[in-house]
């Protein structure tokens, strides 16, 4: 099954608020891992609310941030002109569409949290061709599985089962079967997908996730309206009932109304074109 490009329709500012940050040390490890010196051009695919970009753009003498929905290019744009980043021109497309786009060659390309959402064998052939001789493929998400968990400052973990119940209750059960169908017939792993392209293999290292990040019910609440398969226009006129009874079942869940959230160490997949 293909994924509808637009799924993320109005989740941009719930996803500026909501999502918790990749690791504090991103800049380092980017710039370490890839001998980063200032020069070159980055493409960040699937960019979000320039998310990326609010960290990497200032490694490169130029940023294209591509994303087909035009709220999240748009709260991208708002939250780098706010913090004073400006070499980034943003892009309204999907990634199947970079053949057609007259990028100049990349140093580096950009996956935050979005190489799943692409048709993937075909997006790497085609970033493959995009890249310098030397330029590098970075798929970066959130590792939670096989990473050492940290220890918590004491709150409770969001309660997702009893909230994902919630959703489905909502929205039906197909709502679990999201991301069963939609990975069906691809390798599990990124770094198989790679094995099979012309980059023939990648190398996949570690930054440590942020073990503190203390979140309250607003921000939780954010977070799940900012996830395709939980966007608040789904809901549709029951959005309120819904965000009610949410909002109550965090609460029983912690009467301070504080949570623990780990989201994971932040895994960059490094796939290399040789010189
Ligand atoms: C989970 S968000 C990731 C946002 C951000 N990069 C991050 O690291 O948090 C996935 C993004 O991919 C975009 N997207 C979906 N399908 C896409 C496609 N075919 N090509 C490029 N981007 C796509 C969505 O609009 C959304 O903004």
């Amino acid at each position: 099954m293909e994924l509808d490009p637009l799924a993320f329709q109005g989740t941009a500012e719930y996803y500026s608020i909501g999502r918790p940050p990749y690791s504090d040390q991103i800049v380092d490890t980017m710039t370490r891992e890839l001998s980063l010196d200032g020069a070159g051009q980055l493409l960040d695919v699937g960019c979000g609310p320039g998310v990326l970009e609010l960290d990497l753009a200032g490694l490169f003498d130029q940023t294209v941030a591509l994303d087909p929905e035009l709220g999240m290019l748009q709260e991208g744009r708002r939250r780098c002109t706010q913090a004073g980043v400006e070499n980034v021109r943003w892009v309204l497309g999907v990634a199947e569409d970079i053949p057609g786009l007259g990028l100049e060659a990349c140093r580096v390309v950009t996956f935050g949290q979005s190489f799943h959402r692409v048709r993937r064998m075909e997006v790497a052939e085609v970033i493959y061709d995009l890249l310098e001789p030397g330029g590098s493929m970075v798929l970066i998400s959130n590792a939670v599985d096989g990473r050492p968990r940290p220890d918590g400052p004491g709150y409770p973990s969001i309660p997702n089962t009893p909230v994902m119940d919630l959703i489905v209750a909502y929205l039906g059960e197909g709502t679990r079967q999201y991301f069963a169908t939609w990975n069906e017939g691809q390798p599990a792993r990124f770094e198989d997908t790679l094995l099979k392209t012309r980059f023939d293999g990648s190398r996949t290292v570690y930054a440590p996730g942020r073990p503190d990040l203390i979140r309250d019910i607003d921000t939780v609440v954010a977070n799940y309206f900012s996830l395709s398969y939980a966007a608040a226009r789904l809901f549709g006129d029951r959005r309120d009932e819904f965000e009610s009874e949410l909002r109550g079942l965090l609460r029983e869940h912690s009467p301070l109304g504080l949570f623990w959230v780990w989201p994971g160490d932040t895994e960059f997949v490094i796939a290399t074109k040789q010189d």
